[in-house]
């Protein structure tokens, strides 16, 4: 933790990509829980957050992350849906985002989702990874669980290993088309200046270590200094959704990128008319490495400190809207406040 009275908060990786992708089944490798199965066709109709503290990185990544190595506190994973309808969600998202996984199916490459998060990304300026998924799709691919990429490339016959390749260069001949110098991830050393390509399976967790570790280090690197924030100051952060939860009205699912909330605290909401200034009825927290928006798995908490995900309760709520600012009013007059609110809904 640095002297200055700040703290590093968690990068906020949002995770991007065409529909059935893998988007979703990566973030279940990583929360070892199943979500894929519970939607509706598996198909995402929501953003969803999920925080993994550095030390569960570090386990799943084996020997690929040194904890000694980092001082960020893990990372916030935010799920969106690939499915062209929901466009919004995923400008969002990208918007959020410190940094993003995009997610290409090596077995059917760029698609028109694809393309549209690139543009997302270059447009938000955020750096991003390619989680080129599926390989264990490729016929003939032999498996070994969450093992590092490399040696399972090697342990493959040739004919698998290039078919493999063959894919992985369509994606980096793709990228470059769309303006990123692109390479296999081991053959880059300026993340960013380009754009690593990471070779994974979500549903084997081959390569999954890989990606971790690339996230990780990136972060280091290049978020480190942005990530300094002031934990004890009036919260930021922004809707993903509204939503109605028993036996609390209407909700906010949140994202909280810098400073504090407490319950109790006077917020002010970014809504369809009117900015909402209302009090923290509740703050509700998924439990450890659970999605937030299931149901079952909340406990109320009394403070949410950036970066995290959070549902909020409160009265007035109904006009709220996604991707609209939240602030903790704090010592600040609620006028400015809500002037700011404001200023920043005319700019998304
Ligand atoms: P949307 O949220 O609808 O955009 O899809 P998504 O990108 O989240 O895809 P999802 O994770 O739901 O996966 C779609 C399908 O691909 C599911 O049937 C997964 O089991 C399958 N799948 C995902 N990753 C892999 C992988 O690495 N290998 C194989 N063989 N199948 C995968
Ligand atoms: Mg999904």
């Amino acid at each position: 933790t640095p002297a200055d009275g700040t703290d590093l908060r968690t990068p906020i990786v949002a995770v991007l990509g065409h529909v059935d992708h893998g988007k979703t089944t990566l973030l279940d490798h990583v929360r070892g829980s199943a979500v894929t199965a519970d939607e509706a066709g598996a198909i995402t109709q929501h953003i969803g957050a999920t925080h993994v503290p550095l030390d569960v990185i570090s386990e799943m990544a084996g020997g690929l992350v040194d904890p000694t190595d980092f001082d960020l506190p893990g990372l916030l994973f935010i799920d969106t849906p690939g499915h062209h309808s929901f466009s919004t969600l995923r400008s969002r998202g990208g918007a959020l985002a410190d940094i993003a996984i995009l997610v290409v199916d090596v077995t059917d490459g760029f698609q028109p989702q694809t393309e549209e998060a690139i543009d997302i990304l270059a447009r938000t300026e955020t750096p991003f990874v390619v989680a080129a998924n599926k390989v264990d799709a490729v016929g003939g691919w032999r498996s070994e669980p969450n093992a590092p990429i490399q040696g399972r490339l090697d342990a493959q016959t040739d004919r698998v290993r290039s078919d493999v390749e063959e894919g992985l260069y369509e994606i980096i001949g793709d990228l470059s088309d769309a303006g990123f110098t692109a390479d296999f991830y081991w053959r880059v050393s300026d993340f960013k200046a380009n754009v690593g390509v990471v070779p994974c399976s979500a549903e084997t967790g081959e390569g999954m270590p890989d990606l971790l570790a690339v996230l990780m280090g990136l972060s280091q690197r290049y978020l480190r200094e942005a990530m300094a924030v002031d934990t004890t100051g009036p919260a930021a952060g922004t809707v993903l959704e509204v939503t109605d939860q028993q036996g609390f009205g209407t909700t906010l699912d949140a994202v909280i990128y810098d400073g504090r909330i407490d319950a109790g605290d006077r917020i002010v909401v970014g809504a369809a008319n009117a900015p909402i200034v209302t009090e923290v009825r509740a703050l509700l927290k998924p439990r450890p490495l659970a999605e937030i928006r299931s149901d079952d798995a909340f406990e109320t908490v009394d403070r949410v400190v950036a970066a995290d995900g959070v549902k909020i309760a409160a009265p007035e709520l109904d006009d709220a809207m996604a991707g609209a600012p939240i602030r903790v009013v704090g010592d600040r007059s609620v006028e400015a406040v809500t002037a700011e609110v404001r200023e920043e809904l005319q700019s998304v």
